[in-house]
């Protein structure tokens, strides 16, 4: 394993599901883990659950709703501000397709929210947590995708036309991959890595329960996946890469398609207020 006694963990999504397991490994392994939430309520249950259970007290709180750009740049500024050397980022928060049926709804900004808060928010965030992530000798950026990857239309990211819950969480974790690759070529030639995953199949969480009735799987082996990738001493040098679980694979084609991700890239950076 990398060394990651003292080390800095950012884990979004820490409150349930397979970010809460991920943030309480790393924990057990030593790590300081800053625990990310929208409810602060929840956020301190989990601070004191890992606690109890790992004898671990180095545990911070942040609290922020991803839905909102203006609250994702106030988490960024708290973390920089706190803790001015991070040495991993788990983007791992995330909404999932929902109960079927589930209409369209907007981000307080004004997207689709799945987009807003599964990926907009990731590419906010960690862009602003760069100058944080710098100053350790060999961070890591892991983002948790999806193998639900749909293709997206340039013509309507929003979702205005042709709406589906899931087909708006698909592209939203496309948009996430492709994000993941740009970002580890513009990070080319520096001690970080930036890699996703898909962290297992209908894994028991609330998303999943939510959209999909019964789970086939424990997110325990989500998380030591999303672990794996943070960790794991093979992957000092990866970077720019897609993982279905602790397997090298392949994204969906535009997610190779330099055209498609410089548009991408350009569009999110507009929306987010990044020039
Ligand atoms: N479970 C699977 O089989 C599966 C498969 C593929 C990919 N994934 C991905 O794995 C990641 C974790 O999902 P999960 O299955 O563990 O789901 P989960 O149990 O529903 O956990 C999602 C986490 O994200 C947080 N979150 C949701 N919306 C947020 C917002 N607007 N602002 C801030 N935090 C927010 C939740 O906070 P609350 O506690 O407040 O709800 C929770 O901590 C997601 O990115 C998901 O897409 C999961």
């Amino acid at each position: 394993m990398k060394k990651i006694q003292g080390q800095v963990v950012l884990v979004t999504g820490a409150t349930d599901g397979i970010g809460r397991l991920t943030a309480r490994r790393l924990a057990e392994m030593g790590a300081k883990v800053l625990v990310h939430g929208r409810d602060q309520r929840k956020c301190i249950a989990i601070k004191e659950e890992i606690e109890s259970e790992t004898a671990n007290s180095r545990i911070d709180t942040y609290a922020a709703d991803l839905a909102e750009l203006g609250q994702v740049r106030a988490l960024a500024g708290r973390i920089l501000a706190e803790h001015p050397r991070l040495d991993i980022l788990i983007n791992n928060a995330g909404i999932g397709p929902g109960p079927s049926g589930q209409a369209r709804a907007i981000s307080p900004d004004g997207f689709e929210l799945r987009f807003a808060v599964n990926y907009l928010a990731p590419f906010l965030l960690t862009q602003l947590l760069l100058p944080a992530l710098r100053a350790s000798t060999s961070a890591r950026i892991v983002n948790v995708s999806s193998a639900a990857q749909r293709t997206i239309d340039f013509d309507d990211v929003m979702l205005t036309k042709k709406y589906s819950p899931m087909r708006a969480y698909a592209q939203s974790k496309l948009a996430l991959a492709m994000f993941t690759f740009d970002l580890a070529e513009r990070l080319r030639g520096e001690p970080i890595t930036v890699n996703c995953l898909h962290p297992g199949s209908l894994l028991d969480t609330k998303m999943v329960r939510e959209a999909f009735g019964t789970p086939q799987g424990g997110a325990q082996s989500g998380a030591e996946a999303e672990v794996f990738l943070a960790t794991a001493p093979r992957l000092d040098d990866v970077s720019g890469r897609y993982f279905f679980e602790t397997r090298e694979a392949r994204a969906e084609t535009q997610a190779y398609d330099q055209n498609a991700r410089q548009t991408l890239w350009a569009l999110s950076a507009e929306w987010v207020g990044l020039t």
